[in-house]
């Protein structure tokens, strides 16, 4: 396959109102991200996927945005943007920019002039009908929210205040295309599209996922922004399969560079309940699902690796051990995936192992999913009791990513010397990034040295483009795979569990290049008697 210099980018994606605050005024902001742009070097990563730093309501933290070519206040101006995109580049560092496609803030002016009365210009911007339908938004409640100005009701796929914009009208798409390429020339390196799957909907017949007009709208934004540009591309889709995958990365099919799938991120979810009910959490269906999505691209796509982002549960909380083996066990989740095929995403404290965090008071959570589904499922439909709820909130609540990031063991974890948006984690005084950098066994080095791995000359090319192959498909605890470019193999065996394990390999070590534990070099050198501790994992070069 043809080579793309984002295959062998790792990215890093920041929460600009949680992550630095410079300001003093509880929100982070760019200056903030500047100031920390030398840690992320360190770290090693190529791109920030940024967030929604546009000017913003902020009902929806960004994601609603009420003018996609300026910068809201709390976050600074399009100076600072300008001048964290240039101090980024001098580190080798890109910035992706987050395209939030399917609908705007309320307060948008083509909101506002839509609104005005049926004949505005802007009225065929967003979904106006006279009479709702059944379908529900996603944030609880019902999708359609009257107007009496008007006297009609529009569509909101997200909370009310995010109208969705209409892409049956060509002018949407024109506008929309216009502001991409004016990032373009501001220097950014690419973009994340929120929700890109929902944009191709056929609102009448009750499709929102993967309608037929998707795929001919990104082609047609491939052709009037990426085309013949260096920029990486990624899609957040819900609903893909490896089948709809390839329609999106397919590089012939010339729409994005890799999709988000989710289908890991879901596997606990309850049938019902869907992630407010947990289900335990099984190692066999993970690796089904993620192995199933390593061997599915043979040039025809390309995968994006994560466990983690603003929307979902930290890793470490909601498969690993966030106690005893808090460290070790957050290791092991960066090792399965940084020896996996695709482009490695990082999200902010995951480096640094941060945790779920316990508020307990509803009052104390700020995510507008979390408030309007209590209001669906506990106040009116009562399908879930306040505790039920709470603990779902506790397991993933999207606020569990969204604390502030915890820098250093100061008051706020040294993110703001004023009063944080959102509580900070309790857990600051001791998991931050003071402590980290101090420790040399951290989370964090070795995040340091997965990518430092995927750069190797020794690795890089087995790492990136290396066949996968799933070992053990059916051990309840143990995932190990093969990895294999040419003569080169790489073994990656994890323990995903508390138990010690004995396992035989009819393979032979060369030589260990990564453990997760410190450990005289002899101890794990039989892979024919090989002793694993609780998540452990290691990354060896076979004979
Ligand atoms: C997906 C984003 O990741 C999420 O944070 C947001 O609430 C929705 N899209 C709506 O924009």
């Amino acid at each position: 396959m043809e080579k793309q210099w984002w295959h062998s980018a790792v990215v890093y994606q920041v929460y600009p109102r949680s992550f630095c605050d410079s300001s003093g005024d509880g929100n982070g902001d760019l200056l903030g991200i500047i100031s920390k742009l030398d840690y992320l070097q360190t770290l090693g990563i190529d791109l920030i996927w940024l967030s929604p730093v546009y000017l913003s309501p902020m009902k929806d933290n960004g994601y609603d945005i009420a003018d996609y070519q300026a910068i809201d206040p709390r976050f600074g101006g399009l100076e600072d943007m300008r001048e964290l995109i240039a101090q980024a580049k001098q580190r080798n560092i890109g910035i992706m920019m987050d395209l939030v496609l399917n609908h705007s803030s309320d307060q948008h002016e083509w909101f506002k002039q839509s609104r005005q009365s049926r004949d505005n210009p802007y009225r065929d911007y967003y979904i106006w009908r006279d009479q709702p339908s059944e379908l529900r938004s996603i944030f609880g409640g019902s999708a359609w929210q009257y107007d009496p100005q008007t006297e009609q009701y529009y569509c909101h796929l997200f909370a009310d205040a995010q109208p969705d914009l209409n892409w049956e009208n060509p002018q949407v798409a024109k506008e929309i295309h216009q502001m991409i390429n004016w990032w373009t020339e501001q220097g950014v390196a690419g973009f994340r599209l929120d929700v890109i799957d929902l944009i191709g909907k056929q609102i009448d017949q009750g499709i929102t996922e993967n309608g037929p007009r998707l795929h001919p709208l990104l082609q047609q934004m491939h052709q009037a922004c990426f085309k013949g540009k260096a920029l990486v591309t990624v899609g957040e889709t819900w609903g893909a399969t490896p089948e709809l995958a390839k329609l999106y990365s397919d590089p012939a099919r010339q729409e994005l560079s890799m999709v988000f799938q989710f289908e890991h991120a879901a596997i606990d979810w309850h049938p019902q309940h869907g992630k407010w009910q947990p289900q335990p959490f099984n190692v066999v269906a993970l690796k089904q699902v993620l192995s199933k999505w390593q061997t599915t691209f043979k040039g025809d796509g390309w995968n994006a690796l994560f466990w983690n982002n603003h929307d979902l549960p930290r890793i470490v909380s909601r498969w690993g051990n966030d106690q005893q083996y808090r460290q070790r066990s957050a290791k092991l989740f960066a090792t399965l995936l940084h020896g996996m095929q695709g482009t490695p995403y990082i999200y902010q404290g995951e480096e640094i192992a941060m945790t779920n965090v316990r508020f307990e008071q509803l009052e104390d959570y700020d995510d507008i999913e979390i408030t309007n589904n209590y209001q669906e499922k506990v106040v009116e439909q009562q399908s879930l009791s306040h505790q039920q709820f709470m603990q779902g909130v506790y397991a993933s609540g999207r606020d569990n990513a969204r604390t502030p990031m915890q820098w250093d063991a100061s008051a706020n974890g040294g993110f703001s010397s004023g009063q944080p948006w959102l509580k900070i984690n309790p857990n600051y005084t001791e998991i931050n990034v003071a402590a980290a950098l101090n420790e040399p066994q951290s989370v964090f080095y070795h995040y340091q040295q997965l990518i430092a791995l995927r750069k190797s000359s020794e690795y890089s090319d087995t790492l990136i483009y290396g066949s996968y192959q799933l070992l053990l498909p059916e051990h309840p605890q143990v995932f190990a795979y093969l990895r294999q470019y040419q003569q080169q193999r790489l073994l990656v065996v994890a323990n995903v569990s508390e138990l010690d394990q004995r396992l035989s390999f009819e393979l032979k070590a060369k030589q260990v290049i990564l453990n997760n534990l410190q450990q005289a070099k002899g101890a794990v050198q039989h892979l024919s008697a090989l002793q694993l501790a609780p998540y452990q994992a290691i990354i060896y070069e076979l004979e």
